[in-house]
């Protein structure tokens, strides 16, 4: 197939897409609430990583973000301006439940009401997702997702959003980016809670599987009708060169990650490949794994960003890095822009796990957005990746993917982990010592294209 459409004219991205398409926004809490100490909340691990020197770019933190809990009815009133028809944000556990356990702190359950109820009476779609990283640091200090008890207080934080959320939200979604949060969270330990050790990453992973599989059983007894998924990114995954070693370590870094997580939701359990190539690498030390039940799923999320080069460093299993190539279009996280990617990543889901439904829950581009004379955001760069990975959706769409929804990520500038303040991704910039808002060139964009699709 050739590279997809290129042409960011609005209608003719629009024309791909059909009428009640899910076009909105995602976002997520620790990124862009603020309000750290507000109304009773609790310490997450992402509070104890930023107070590590040099953990996070410019010493920053998410203490303040873009102080939406303050400013969320401007944020969703400019969100409604641009035609957003859902809204993908999630909720902090640390404010339900400040140490990970127990009754519900009701304050923080109450912001949680006053945005769903915001949310809806602009005409918006919440779609709630629960888990996008923050652990309270309560849960961590006994092990946090390593520990087997996590699924079980999963389970009750999942309950008490439900039961009160539950007769306004119908969609839900237990995590954002499992795999991330297991690997870079704790073997890589550059997110939080900033562990290097392989086994716990691998039990970390087991235990988010069995607490997705509790937690929907948790959200429908609550919830009649819930609609429930899981945000998975996957990249495209390709070897940086023809050479062998390189194809080999792509191959085992995609049955080590994604079947790892895909095949187990599915209902397959770990796969084989996967399990060589973990063991191979001493992952599995001390780990006695069994099959996780599958998940309950009816809709898959995607989070897509980019190609994903697999670089072997040595012949060693597991020994590669993954960087843009020199002489690649990159965005300014040096990720390598791949639309064709999405569109192939979609088909490959399809085509091996076949989701009743798949959502585009994230996808977007970091550039380095300046004001121009005119006082304007002109992000053409963003536009242009917009375009063509819509283009590449529709292509998918045309070709049978139950593609039924895109939420760009992200609305406006926000913390962007341990990258900090340096990188935005919205559509709307934010100016951090003033928290004045300013849509940016590619906001009027989308709102164009989700005016054209109807
Ligand atoms: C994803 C995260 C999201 C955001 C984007 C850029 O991995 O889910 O919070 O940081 O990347």
């Amino acid at each position: 197939m050739a590279t997809p459409e290129t042409n960011p004219d609005p209608n003719a991205i629009a024309a791909g897409f059909p009428t009640g398409f899910g076009w909105g926004f995602a976002a997520s809490a620790y990124q862009i609430e603020g309000a750290a100490d507000e109304d009773g909340r609790g310490r997450s691990i992402w509070d104890t990583l930023c107070d590590v020197p040099g953990a996070i770019a410019d010493g920053q933190s998410g203490r303040v973000a873009c102080d939406h809990y303050h400013r969320y009815l401007g944020d969703l009133a400019l969100m409604a301006g641009l035609g957003s028809r859902t809204y993908r944000f999630s909720v902090a556990w640390p404010r339900i439940q400040p140490d990970g356990s127990g009754p519900a702190n009701e304050l923080g359950l109450d912001f949680y009401d006053r945005l769903v109820d915001a949310v809806l009476a602009t005409g918006i779609r919440p779609h709630l997702n629960l888990f996008h990283w923050d652990l309270p640091q309560g849960l961590q200090d006994r092990g946090g997702f390593a520990n087997p008890e996590i699924v079980g207080r999963f389970g009750d934080y999942a309950a008490l959003v439900a039961s009160r959320l539950g007769d306004r939200v119908i969609d839900w979604m237990t995590f954002n980016e499992p795999a991330v949060f297991a690997y870079l969270g704790h073997a890589d330990g550059i997110h939080a809670p900033g562990l290097r050790d392989w086994p716990t990453a691998i039990r970390v992973a087991d235990n988010e599987l069995r607490a997705h599989a509790a937690a929907g059983s948790v959200i429908r007894s609550h919830v009649p009708g819930a609609r429930i998924g899981v945000a998975y990114d996957m990249n495209q995954v390709v070897p940086a060169t023809d050479a062998e070693r390189d194809r080999a370590a792509a191959a085992a870094w995609s049955a080590a990650r994604d079947a790892w997580f895909l095949d187990p939701l599915f209902g397959r359990g770990y796969p084989a490949a996967g399990m060589a190539a973990h063991a191979a690498a001493g992952h599995l030390e001390g780990v006695e794994l069994t099959d996780p039940p599958a998940g309950d799923l009816d809709y898959l999320g995607l989070n897509y960003y980019r190609r994903d080069p697999v670089r072997a460093r040595s012949d060693e299993p597991f020994d590669f890095e993954m960087e843009g190539r020199a002489g690649t279009e990159q965005t300014e996280m040096g990720w390598e822009v791949a639309p064709e990617g999405l569109r192939d990543v979609l088909l490959q889901l399809h085509r091996e796990y076949a989701p009743r439904e798949i959502v585009i829950t994230e996808n977007g581009a970091a550039y380095p957005d300046r004001f121009a004379a005119d006082g304007r955001v002109h992000d053409d760069d963003r536009i242009s990746y917009l375009a063509r990975h819509l283009g590449a959706a529709a292509e998918a769409i045309a070709a049978g993917v139950p593609l039924t929804g895109y939420h760009a990520w992200s609305f406006m500038d926000n913390f962007e982990w341990s990258l900090g303040y340096t990188k935005r991704f919205g559509m709307i910039h934010v100016d951090y010592a003033t928290q004045a808002r300013t849509p940016k060139d590619s906001a009027e964009w989308y709102r164009k294209v989700i005016a054209a699709a109807g």
